[in-house]
């Protein structure tokens, strides 16, 4: 392998850029060319390829967003763009290929593997909706975003003893809400995978009114069932309390990437280069009980995902 290429696809997640400097450095370490390509597979098919050394990637790894840029391309998953995305990697003689983003993404490059190129994955995106890993880059910083946002909405809605509904993302997955309610002491959690309890979470929030409590957090996964205002509607008509609605939308997008996500980032982009190296041809690059661990990139992407639902009941027991 003499020369490889690295693109980010899809939403963009902090940590992205750790990753990026990962593979690119330890594409140069190991004297391998490494072609950095713009705006996903968008930028691969229209050839926006250039030539990435180490000072390209000099002070980038505490950045949110992408230096490479990202996109979602239509044009890519049909058959012209798919051919000409192929062609690219053939100018450029690119062999193998690192791939950084979500499940769609990762789907991109096991296309690109079956047709021939040597494909590594890394999970980049805060849904943390890949079933294979136990984490996804970006997710922790995800997490922790909406922690300090909830912190800053608890102190207003204990002052005015509101009920706030704080809208996070993850699309159909719940995990951003799961792991940032159980953090911020939420007394409801409404996830896509898991019906909701309509009454029992009118029930909750009564009942620890009565309590003292001055203040109820209820964190919808933007995926779950019923909108964000309606719920909150709902929740005031059935429990008298004044309810308001927070979409904390692309804010969980941005900012520096924690430690936790550096680390993962790091690691995760040098494994690539190590199995691009030993001869591996579709691999996707994940963690488990703490280790870095790779799996057949078919395999990886076949896996169901199982939501916790431990986290879901310790949540509901602590915010009694
Ligand atoms: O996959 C990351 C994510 O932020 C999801 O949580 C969200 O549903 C989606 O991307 C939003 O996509 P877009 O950036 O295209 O609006």
């Amino acid at each position: 392998m003499r020369t490889i290429g690295v693109l980010t696809s899809g939403g963009d997640a902090p940590g992205m850029n750790a990753a990026i400097r990962a593979v690119v450095r330890g594409a140069v370490y190991n004297k391998v060319k490494v072609y950095g390509i713009r705006r996903g597979y968008e930028g691969l098919l229209e050839g926006d390829i250039a030539e990435m050394e180490v000072s390209s990637v000099s002070d980038i790894i505490q950045r949110g967003g992408t230096v490479l840029r990202t996109a979602r391309s239509q044009e890519f998953m049909e058959p012209a763009g798919f051919k000409r995305a192929l062609d690219m990697l053939e100018n450029f003689e690119i062999g193998g290929l690192v791939v950084i983003g979500g499940d769609g993404s990762l789907t991109g490059g096991r296309e690109l593997s079956h047709a021939g190129i040597s494909v590594m994955g890394l999970p980049g995106t805060i849904d943390n909706d890949l079933a294979y890993t136990e984490c996804s880059i970006g997710f922790d910083t995800a997490v922790n975003t909406v922690l300090s946002a909830i912190s800053n909405i608890r102190d207003t809605s204990s002052s005015h003893g509101r009920c706030t509904v704080v809208e996070v993302m993850g699309r159909n997955c719940g995990d951003i809400a799961l792991y940032a309610g159980l953090a911020g002491g939420a007394e409801y959690i409404l996830i896509p995978e898991k019906e909701t309890d309509l009454n029992a979470m009118c029930r909750k929030i009564i009942q620890g009114k009565n309590r003292g409590k001055l203040h109820s957090l209820i964190i919808r996964a933007e995926g779950a069932e019923l909108g964000t205002a309606e719920l909150a509607k709902i929740i005031e008509q059935r429990t008298g309390l004044e309810t308001k609605a927070v979409v904390l939308g692309y804010t969980q997008r941005g900012g520096s990437p924690t430690a936790r996500d550096r680390i993962l980032a790091s690691l995760m982009g040098y494994r690539a280069i190590e199995l691009l190296l030993s001869g591996n041809r579709s691999k996707a690059v994940g963690i488990k009980g703490g280790s870095i661990i790779d799996m057949d990139l078919d395999k990886a992407l076949d896996m169901k995902r199982v939501w916790n639902g431990t986290i879901m009941d310790l949540c509901d027991i602590l915010s009694i």
